[in-house]
C-alpha cells in the first residue's frame, strides 16, 4: 500500500494560523506585539532568500520583524555589540543570527552571546543543555517541525523505535533528544555507523538529516514505518533542460514511499516547518518574557 504523505506545507501552514492567533490575543488582551530580529551578515544568496521569506512570514502572522544587514566585514566586536543592544530591546523577543557566517566570525561566541530567552533558534549552549536535561527550554526549529508532524499522524510516540540518521547539532542531536522526551527507544545514526541498514530497518520512526541526496533507500525501510526526510539536496537535471536542477531529499522518495506507512516530501515535507516553527518559538519567547502561559500547540 501506498504511504500516507505527511503535507508540510498544509501542516506549516496551519501552525502559522495558530501563531497568527496567539498574536492577535497578545495585542488584543495585552497590548503586546512579539518581534522578531533577524541578522544578516554578508550577502550570500541563499541567506537572503532565507531572511526575505522569514521577514514576509513574521509580518503575515501579525508580528514586527526587524533585519539587520550588516556589512561582509564586519568585525565581531560590532556583531556583538548588534546583539547585545537587540538583548536589551525590550520589543524583541526573539533574536536569530543567520548562519553560516563569514570566516572571520566566531560562530559559537556570536550564537552564545544572544540571550538565551530570546534564541529563537535553540542554538545557544543554554538551550541545548534544558533541552537535554528535559527542562523547559528554546528548540531548534527544524526538528521541532519534525515532532509536530510525529505527533500529528502518530499520536502519542511512546515506546516507538526511532532512527535518527545524522548528528548534528542543528538536526540530530537535538532530534533525538525530542523523541526521547516523548518515550521512543532512540538510536542516532551516522556516517561511522555499521550496517546502516540494518539499524534503519529497526525502526518504526526514521528522520533522515545526512545531507546525502537519495541516500536511503526503500529496502531500508520496516514496512509501515513513518519515514521524516529532512534532506534538501539540489541535483542536476538536465532532462528538464540544460542547467535545469530538481531538489531531492535524504531519502530516496520512490522506493521509501512504496513500503513507508507514512513520509514527508522533498519539497514540501519538512521545509516549510522550519519558518513556522520559528514564529512559534517568536510567540513562546514573547509569552514567556511576559510571565504569560505557554501558547498551545506551538512548543514541545
Ligand atoms: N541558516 C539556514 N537555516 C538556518 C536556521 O534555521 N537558523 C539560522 N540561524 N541560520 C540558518
Amino acid at each position: 500500500m501506498a504511504a500516507t504523505v505527511i503535507d508540510g506545507k498544509e501542516f506549516a501552514a496551519r501552525v502559522r494560523g495558530q501563531a497568527a492567533e496567539h498574536v492577535a490575543a497578545l495585542k488584543a488582551n495585552h497590548g503586546i506585539t512579539p518581534g522578531l530580529a533577524v541578522v544578516l551578515v554578508g550577502e550570500d544568496p541563499a541567506s537572503q532568500v532565507y531572511v526575505r521569506s522569514k521577514g514576509k512570514m513574521t509580518v503575515e502572522v501579525g508580528m514586527n520583524s526587524v533585519e539587520h544587514k550588516l556589512d561582509v566585514n564586519t568585525s565581531q566586536e560590532d556583531l556583538l555589540a548588534m546583539i547585545d543592544q537587540l538583548n536589551t530591546d525590550p520589543a524583541i523577543h526573539g533574536i536569530l543570527v543567520q548562519l553560516p557566517l563569514p570566516g572571520h566570525l566566531n560562530e559559537d561566541l556570536v550564537i552564545n552571546s544572544i540571550d538565551p530567552a530570546k534564541d529563537v533558534d535553540g542554538f545557544h549552549i543554554s538551550n541545548v543543555g534544558l533541552l537535554g536535561t528535559g527542562q523547559k527550554s528554546m528548540v531548534p526549529c527544524t526538528p521541532l517541525g519534525c515532532l509536530m508532524m510525529l505527533r500529528d499522524h502518530h499520536g502519542s510516540l511512546s515506546g516507538m523505535d526511532a532512527v535518527v540518521i545524522g548528528r548534528s547539532n542543528i538536526v540530530g542531536k537535538p532530534m533525538a533528544q525530542l523523541l526521547l522526551g516523548d518515550s521512543c527507544t532512540v538510536t542516532i545514526a551516522h556516517s561511522r555507523t555499521k550496517d546502516l541498514p540494518d539499524v534503519v530497518r529497526r525502526a518504526d520512526i526514521v528522520v533522515a538529516a545526512v545531507g546525502r541526496p537519495e541516500m536511503v533507500l526503500g529496502d531500508w525501510i520496516k514496512p509501515g514505518a513513518t519515514v521524516i526526510d529532512v534532506g534538501i539536496n539540489r541535483l542536476d537535471a538536465p532532462e528538464k533542460g540544460a542547467g535545469k536542477t530538481r531538489l531531492v531529499g535524504d531519502a530516496d522518495y520512490a522506493s521509501c514511499a512504496e513500503v513507508a506507512g507514512a513520509i514527508t516530501p522533498v519539497p514540501g515535507g519538512v521545509g516549510p516547518m522550519t519558518i513556522a516553527c520559528l514564529l512559534a518559538n517568536t510567540v513562546t519567547a514573547c509569552c514567556r518574557a511576559n510571565g504569560l502561559a505557554e501558547p498551545e500547540g506551538l512548543t514541545a
